[in-house]
């Protein structure tokens, strides 16, 4: 399972590509608008900017919710650079958008994946990554993870190629979760990266190394 950065932002994207951990990104009309970005244009600039520093696949989702202004946006999108992904939300325009996008040959991320069954609908749309939203399931008091394990295990038995990129996840636990499921790639947010790495005997035992050094030659 690869990881991918759940963030416009910059200076985390440069970080975690910088440890060689993240593989990817994705990003979406909220984490934009929490950068200062608003509008296409202003999103294209910064997609262009994250491309420049992730080699691997990059999803820009689009501004709009009705097909023909998301198919617009999409052909847009996927000039912005070579590893783009296009996200389209799990809706009836979503996936007229998707087949159409999708016969141009430009990648697409089918987002806002709540249930198998839109899951498989992505599948016949010609979605490249479905993006079930885990934590959203969690906050209605049901459990996320399980999507991630239907859908894994209904493309598994059909033989469909489908990325199954497990989103909207708020923790360590749902990574690991991911993971042992067979999830292909897992989008998180910098916070979660950073509680990723950490572990007290970790830091512990750097001290405890670097003491012992000290001791032994007398400076540092
Ligand atoms: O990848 C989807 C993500 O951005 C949504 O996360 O925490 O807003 O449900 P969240």
């Amino acid at each position: 399972m690869k990881l991918f950065l759940d963030t416009a932002n910059i200076d985390e994207i440069r970080h975690g590509v910088e440890m060689g951990v993240v593989a990817g990104v994705t990003t979406n009309p909220s984490l934009a608008a929490s950068e200062g970005v608003c509008d296409l244009l202003a999103y294209g600039d910064a997609v262009r900017q994250i491309t420049e520093i992730v080699q691997g696949p990059v999803s820009a989702e689009v501004f709009s919710n009705d097909a023909a202004s998301m198919i617009d946006q999409g052909r847009i999108i996927a000039t912005w650079a070579g590893n783009v992904v296009v996200k389209l939300p799990s809706t009836a325009d979503g996936f007229k958008a998707m087949a159409v996008l999708s016969r141009e040959g430009i990648p697409i991320n089918q987002t806002l994946c709540f249930s198998a069954n839109q899951a498989l609908l992505g599948v016949q749309a010609g979605a490249a990554y479905v993006s079930p939203f885990v934590g959203r399931i969690d906050d209605t008091g049901t459990d996320g993870m399980s999507l991630v394990r239907d859908i894994v295990d209904i493309f598994s038995k059909q033989n469909i190629a489908v990325k199954v990129l497990a989103a909207s996840l708020r923790h360590p636990l749902h990574v690991v979760q991911a993971a042992k499921i067979g999830a292909h790639y897992a989008t998180i947010p910098y916070k979660v990266l950073l509680q990723m790495m950490k572990h007290p005997l970790t830091d512990a035992g750097v001290v405890k190394f670097e003491q012992d050094l000290i001791a032994v030659t007398g400076n540092r």
